[in-house]
C-alpha cells in the first residue's frame, strides 16, 4: 500500500471510474468517486421534492445535507439523477458543500491510507497539492460508442445519436462552468485512453511506482 493521494478528472464517459476502481484494487488506495457525491444531492432533490431552480429552498436543502455514504448505486445513474447533478454543480454552495466532505473525508483517514480520486476538478481545485495528477483523455466518438455498448450489454435501450448527443452536451456544461470547469489541472499528466485499458493501466502503473 502506497500512502498518496492520486487524482484522476476527465470528462463523461473517459473512462476515469473503472481507472480509478482498478487502481484502488491494485495499490490498495481508497476510492472516492466525486460524481456519486452530486449524483446523492441530485437523488435527494428529487426524492424531496425540491425545487432546485430556487437558490433558497436549495441552499436550505444543501447545508442540512449530510453525506453518509458514496457507494455507487443503479439509482444513481438514472438520465433524470444526471441531469440534476449537472445542473445544481453549477452552484459555488452546493461545491463547497461537496468539497468539504471530501476533505475532511480524505483529512481523517489520509495518514495511514491512500486515495484515488475521480471527478472534473479534483487536481484542479480540490486537491490540487495531490501526489500524482492525471488528466485522462477520449474523443467523443470513442466516449460514445463506449457508453453505448455499456448500455447494450446491460440491456438498456439506447440510440447511438442520442448518447452522443447527450455527452456533447455534458462536454459543454462541464467546460463552460464559471465556478470549477473541467480543465486540465496544472500539472497534470495527460493520458491517452483512446486504446486499450491495459495500455492506459500501463503507463499509470509505471508512474504511481515511481512515486
Ligand atoms: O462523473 P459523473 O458523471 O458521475 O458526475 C455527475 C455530475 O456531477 C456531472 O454532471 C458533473 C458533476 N461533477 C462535478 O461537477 N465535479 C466533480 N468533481 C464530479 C462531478
Amino acid at each position: 500500500m502506497k500512502n498518496i493521494l492520486v487524482t484522476i478528472d476527465g470528462p463523461a464517459a473517459s473512462g476515469k471510474g473503472k481507472i480509478a476502481n482498478y487502481l484502488s484494487k491494485k495499490w490498495k488506495l481508497k476510492h472516492l468517486d466525486s460524481g456519486v457525491l452530486y449524483r446523492k444531492l441530485a437523488l435527494g432533490i428529487i426524492d424531496e421534492k425540491i425545487n432546485f431552480n430556487l437558490d433558497k429552498e436549495l441552499k436550505i436543502f444543501i447545508k442540512n445535507y449530510k453525506f453518509n455514504s458514496f457507494k455507487s448505486q443503479k439509482k444513481l445513474r438514472t438520465e433524470k439523477v444526471s441531469k440534476i447533478a449537472s445542473k445544481i454543480a453549477v452552484h459555488k454552495f452546493v461545491r463547497n458543500h461537496v468539497n468539504l466532505f471530501q476533505k475532511n473525508f480524505v483529512g481523517r483517514f489520509i495518514k495511514n491510507h491512500g486515495f484515488v480520486i475521480d471527478g472534473r476538478d479534483i487536481g484542479s481545485v480540490v486537491f490540487k497539492n495531490a501526489d500524482l495528477k492525471l488528466y485522462i483523455d477520449v474523443s467523443l466518438v470513442n466516449r460514445a460508442k463506449r457508453r453505448y455498448k455499456q448500455l447494450i450489454d446491460t440491456n438498456e435501450k439506447s440510440i447511438y445519436a442520442q448518447i452522443l448527443k447527450e455527452i456533447k452536451l455534458r462536454d459543454k456544461k462541464d467546460k463552460s462552468r464559471k465556478i470549477s470547469p473541467l480543465v486540465v489541472p496544472n500539472g497534470a499528466i495527460v493520458i491517452d485512453n483512446n486504446g486499450k485499458f491495459t495500455q492506459t493501466i500501463k503507463i499509470i502503473n509505471t508512474l504511481i511506482s515511481k512515486l
